[in-house]
């Protein structure tokens, strides 16, 4: 029986995450085995984890303490790990989750300040068991250039404000501090390239990864030309 795989997307806003996993998607809807991968997102993934991204993104209202914000996040993680994530892995599927707790040491951890990075990344293994990504694709790009992109997708946004330059710098320090700390899992992707460039990089990585899940099926692209 084939093993279960766990890939995570990581990288500040802007830098590609979605683009990418929705090209893989269709991609991966494309072949014979597309039942053999599952996408999750973070927060959510579940009901229950659903309603808590419900509250963490209606800031409005109430707007929640940044240790709440924490602890709201990683209860959104303990109910996506233990009834989505670990079940499909155990079935041998392959996880794909667009963000997983890189974000939470990068965001919550060196950006806001709330915890260390250190004690963030404890605390996250304690709670999910230690479930660690095998592979994580790690869009990289510098604070100025996601910033420019973000600047450009957020209306009535038309200068750059020096806090949200400096946010999305710690946010890079927190994801450079993890990937040097895990290395192994990190795969590093230049995230100014173009899409199809990044992309066509990523099917090569996986190809080589997980290779016996693109042997014998082949997509329908593939097969028709
Ligand atoms: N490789 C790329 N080069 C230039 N622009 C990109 C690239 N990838 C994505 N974008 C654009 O940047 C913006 C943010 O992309 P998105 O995939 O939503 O990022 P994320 O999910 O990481 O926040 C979108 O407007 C998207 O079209
Ligand atoms: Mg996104």
């Amino acid at each position: 029986m084939k093993k279960g795989y766990f890939i995570t997307f990581e990288g500040g806003e802007a830098c590609g995450k979605s683009t990418q996993i929705k090209m893989l998607r269709e991609y991966l809807s494309k072949r014979d085995n597309s039942d053999d991968f599952l996408f999750v997102r973070e927060p959510g993934g579940t009901p229950l984890a659903e309603e808590i991204r419900k509250l963490l993104l209606n800031y409005e209202v109430d707007k929640p303490l940044p240790m709440t914000e924490l602890l709201l996040f990683c209860a959104s993680r303990v109910e996506n790990v233990y009834k989505q994530i670990l079940p499909a892995l155990n079935n041998g599927k392959i996880v794909i989750a667009d963000r997983f707790y890189d974000s939470t040491i990068a965001y919550q951890g060196n950006a806001r300040g709330i915890m260390s990075s250190k004690d963030i990344l404890s605390l996250t293994k304690k709670i999910i068991g230690g479930l660690t990504p095998n592979l994580t694709f790690y869009l990289k790009i510098s604070p100025e250039e996601a910033f420019k992109r973000k600047s450009k997708m957020d209306e009535g946004m038309d200068r750059i404000e020096k806090e949200g330059l400096l946010f999305h710098q710690k946010v890079k320090e927190g994801y450079d501090f993890i990937s040097n700390l895990e290395k192994d899992r990190f795969y590093i992707l230049d995230a100014t390239k173009s899409p199809q460039e990044i992309f066509d990089e990523i099917i090569n990585v996986l190809k080589v990864k997980i290779p016996e899940y693109f042997t014998e099926e082949k997509s329908l692209d593939e097969k028709n030309f």
